[in-house]
């Protein structure tokens, strides 16, 4: 059993040191499924094409199938002697079931198999992602139509810029989110594309079957060129790049939820659940699920960056080299799945404080821009618009005062055009429900937006 398959040309037994050091059955385990999902259906092309006999392919169809039930039940031991995952089971197989065994890899390589079993695994993964990103993105709808009347400060530079509907403010997640969903969407028609059948790097001179490999693993697509098959890692980095857009997101997500959840801001309250305390502060209760979603991004972006730079340097075909794509990938994977189910648990869970948010968005003079378009209206042109009204917003930041603060009087030694109307147009509710162009934060926008999406689903 610990006999290894290319040991034929060698002269020595590889050292244990060299054998802990190449083996990668620590990480590529997790392949396991994919790899019998893609024996099974070489072996049943092999048997087809009668590249080997019928009683050879039923015999590795029912002794791979017997392993994979071997795995399912916890009853198998990977082993590093067998290097990789594709050893593991293949060693097993011919143990098990003998000669017909060895014939299993005809017309295949580890290249093109690791190649599939990647293929196999991501695709898997992109629909559960999308799944997930959906979950989160309906408890992100959810928010909105619950706290549709919240009236927050949009800021500009962390500064108070102009009142906003919460639900406005969470919908841009939400928009975030379906870009990201569709980059996943996007990244599965070239992850999709079966390489089984370019072997080692050339294709083979024994009478292969693709299309029929293709149809039975759900590949519609076929390689067209061997040496590229076996080479490429783009799917990968796709898939992590979209992951560290979908991880810059949350992350910029959790740094908000992190600052309304200060006391300075006091915007938001965290469920106690979803905190967590200090060992040496006794009054602390930490936002550190956030703190971890923002910090995970970290990661995830330097495995974009590792797969890079193992992939830039790299000659045709295959090499080694590409064996360290795994890790970054599948931790990629599990952060990203990890990140979305905690949010989604979690930001149903958190009270928002309408009162502290009004009160942040009637300060700060966040309807100053109203009031300039309000002269606009009048007839004044922008530039002198927004001149006089900086120069109503210094008068009252020199008497502490704010605009709502101002008599008319006042106001009309700024501008003869301003009447009392004026007061209307000041009002944090009338400039959320004025901004009612398309993609605008108004009520009625906003609620159309939503609604739009309830109908997409
Ligand atoms: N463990 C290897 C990997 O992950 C499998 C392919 C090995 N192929 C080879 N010719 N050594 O890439």
């Amino acid at each position: 059993m610990s006999t290894k398959s290319w040991a034929g040309r060698f002269k020595e037994k590889t050292t244990k040191t060299v054998e802990t050091f190449t083996s990668s059955v620590a990480f590529d385990s997790r392949l396991w499924e994919y790899d019998i999902e893609g024996s099974v259906a070489h072996a049943k092309m092999l048997g087809k094409q009668k590249i080997i006999s019928a009683k050879e392919a039923r015999s590795i169809l029912r002794g791979l199938n017997r392993l994979k039930q071997k795995i399912q039940k916890g009853q198998f031991r990977f082993s590093d002697e067998m290097e990789d995952v594709h050893m593991n089971i293949e060693s097993a197989l011919t143990h098990a079931i003998g000669s017909a065994g060895g014939k299993l890899h005809t017309a295949r390589s580890r290249n093109d198999q690791v190649a599939l079993d990647l293929r196999l695994y991501l695709r898997d993964e992109i629909a559960e992602v999308r799944r997930l990103i959906k979950d989160f993105q309906s408890v992100l709808v959810k928010l909105a139509e619950k706290h549709i009347d919240i009236i927050i400060p949009g800021y500009t530079h962390l500064q108070r810029a102009q009142p906003v509907l919460l639900s406005h403010h969470l919908m841009a997640y939400f928009e975030m989110f379906a870009r990201d969903a569709d980059r996943f969407e996007d990244c599965l028609k070239r992850v999709n594309v079966l390489p089984l059948g370019s072997c080692a790097l050339a294709g083979t001179t024994l009478p292969i079957d693709r299309k029929y490999v293709a149809r039975l693993l759900k590949f519609p697509a076929i390689s067209n060129n061997s040496i590229d098959a076996v080479s490429d890692r783009d799917f990968v980095v796709e898939f992590i790049s979209a992951a560290s857009l979908l991880m810059t997101h949350i992350s910029r997500l959790s740094e908000e939820l992190v600052l309304w959840n200060s006391e300075e801001f006091g915007f938001i309250e965290l469920p106690d659940a979803y905190s967590t305390g200090s060992s040496i502060m006794p009054q602390k209760k930490n936002p550190d699920v956030l703190e971890l979603t923002r910090g995970k991004t970290g990661r995830v972006v330097g495995h974009l960056l590792s797969v890079f730079v193992v992939l830039k340097g790299l000659p045709l075909a295959y090499n080694r080299d590409l064996q360290e794509d795994k890790e970054p990938l599948f931790d990629t994977v599990d952060t990203v799945r990890a990140c979305l189910s905690v949010l989604t648990e979690m930001m149903p869970k958190i009270s928002f404080n309408k009162a502290a948010m009004r009160t942040a968005a009637e300060g700060g003079f966040s309807t100053a821009t109203d009031l300039a378009e309000y002269l606009v209206r009048k007839g004044l042109p922008f530039r002198k618009a927004h001149r006089i009204t900086g120069g109503i917003t210094g008068y009252c930041l020199d008497r502490n005062k704010t605009l709502a603060d101002l008599d008319l009087k006042e106001f009309k030694r700024f501008s003869k055009l301003i009447n009392k109307d004026v007061f209307n147009c000041i009002s944090t509710d009338v400039s959320v429900n004025r901004k009612n162009t398309y993609g605008g934060t108004s009520k009625k926008k906003v609620l159309q937006q939503i609604k739009k999406i309830r109908k997409r689903k």
